[in-house]
């Protein structure tokens, strides 16, 4: 098992550019089995989800090959419309490869998509919203068998804002005859761009980007080249990190505007900042850090739940109790205890809520990577925290970022990738 061994604390300088959008990666991917023609798909980040994503496509048949941060999709010999249960055990947004699956084969069978470990990932929604476009849904109990038997344009109303499963309904109704109307949709911004793809390639989809998404299905759709937009969780997770350790950084190649809620929690903390249109730059910061009395995860232009863990890092530095309100998922504060075992003052008060008392200096400790974004926060404690932290499972950290020990040491992180 591969670990980080990181030596705090830690001060950094200089420019980070931001990779491509994951969340977007994972999406065009499966989007790209639907297309005629080969799809040249660029700013690909290098992570292993994507390369998991990669490895599910080419077992079904698929033609994908890899150069750097380009990725190449030819559909065309496409031959399985059986998605093995270990893969998508692996990747929750292997359940969107089963919309293009339903075009090609008119059938798909899917083990039950794994994913981060954050909570209970039910996929109610999506089975509910393939049924209401005219899918036939089977629980095999060891998955799910999809038939394509009625397919019909509707309208679905979705109960909760969900990321994936609008991206999925979308995707499977742009080639859907009639209108399907997506009301309570999911307003990312890599929903948008996900949409503005396939608009490229001659879908119909109006209002992506607000909860109301109309589309027209089309009988034919054609490769185009997509460039990934910029991460923002990776943007967001730069500036936190260089507001954790008081650092000048300059984040390039990203977009502030989607990080919006989490720049507005900063101005209350007390944490400077300069933006433009593509970069952040937080100059060092000299100041005492405040609370900001609550932090909410919300949907998107909400503060992001996948940001929660990050900031909860630096909360342990300001001044204060922050109440730290998890509505998205269930399973996304326990990494609290690992912050506990380094110097952090943290009640873990019920599955959404914690409370912050800062500031408390952080000690080095041993621990585990508990998922993606946990994983993440654990880095930023280490590079604060007095002496030596060892991270174990960077596995799951790997999953979502891209050469991370090389790009750090880039700005002066003292950080060792070790098997
Ligand atoms: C996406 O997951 C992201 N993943 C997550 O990022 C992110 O945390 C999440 O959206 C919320 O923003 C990708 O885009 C690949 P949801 P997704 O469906 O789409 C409930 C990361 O670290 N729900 O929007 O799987 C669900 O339980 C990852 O990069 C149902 O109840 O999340 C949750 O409470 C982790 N039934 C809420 O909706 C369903 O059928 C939102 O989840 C589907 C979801």
């Amino acid at each position: 098992m591969s670990k980080f061994v990181i030596q705090g604390p830690q001060k950094l300088s200089g420019e980070i550019a931001v990779a491509g959008a994951k969340n977007m990666a994972l999406k065009v991917l499966p989007a790209a089995l639907l297309l005629n023609g080969k799809s040249i798909l660029s700013n690909m980040p290098q992570i292993r989800d994507v390369a998991t994503m990669i490895e599910i496509m080419k077992g079904l048949g698929a033609n994908v090959e890899q150069n750097g941060s380009e990725v190449i999709v030819d559909p065309s010999s496409l031959s399985s419309s059986q998605i093995s249960g270990t893969l998508s055990g692996q990747a929750r947004t292997s359940i969107m490869i089963v919309a293009s699956l339903l075009h090609r084969f008119g059938k798909a069978t899917i083990g039950h998509p794994g994913g981060c470990v954050i909570g209970r990932r039910p996929i109610d929604q999506f089975l509910e919203g393939f049924q209401a476009l005219g899918v036939t849904v089977t629980d095999t109990g060891e998955g799910y068998y999809f038939s394509a038997d009625n397919l019909k344009g509707t309208t679905y109303f979705f109960p909760f804002v969900s990321v994936t499963a609008t991206e999925t309904l979308m995707l499977t109704a742009v080639k859907i005859p009639g209108t399907t109307v997506l009301k309570n949709a999911a307003c990312e911004p890599e929903v948008k761009a996900l949409a503005d793809y396939l608009v490229s390639c001659g879908a119909k989809i109006e209002g992506a980007g607000t909860n109301t998404i109309r589309i027209e299905g089309v009988s034919k759709l054609n490769a185009m080249p997509c460039e990934m937009i910029p991460d923002r969780l990776e943007t967001g997770m730069f500036a936190v990190l260089a507001a954790a350790t008081r650092s000048p950084l300059k984040i390039t190649r990203c977009n502030p505007e989607h990080i919006e809620s989490l720049l507005t929690i900063f101005s209350k903390i007390g944490i400077s900042y300069k933006q433009g249109k593509d970069w952040l730059f937080l100059p060092e910061q000299s100041g005492i850090y405040r609370s900001p009395g609550k932090i909410i995860t919300h949907e998107y232009p909400g503060f992001a739940t996948d940001l929660q863990p990050p900031l909860t890092v630096l909360l342990t530095q300001s001044e204060g109790l922050t109440l730290v309100h998890e509505t998205i998922f269930e399973g996304r504060l326990f990494y609290v205890d690992l912050l506990n075992r380094m110097g952090a003052n943290i009640i873990l008060c019920d599955p959404h809520r914690a409370l912050v008392q800062g500031p408390t200096p952080l000690r080095g400790k041993k621990i585990e990577s508990p998922d993606i974004r946990a994983g993440i926060a654990m880095v930023i404690a280490g590079l604060i925290a007095n002496g030596e932290t060892t991270i174990d499972n960077i596995y799951q950290i790997e999953r979502g970022y891209e050469k991370l020990d090389e790009r750090l040491k880039a700005l002066g992180a003292i950080i060792e990738r070790k098997e």
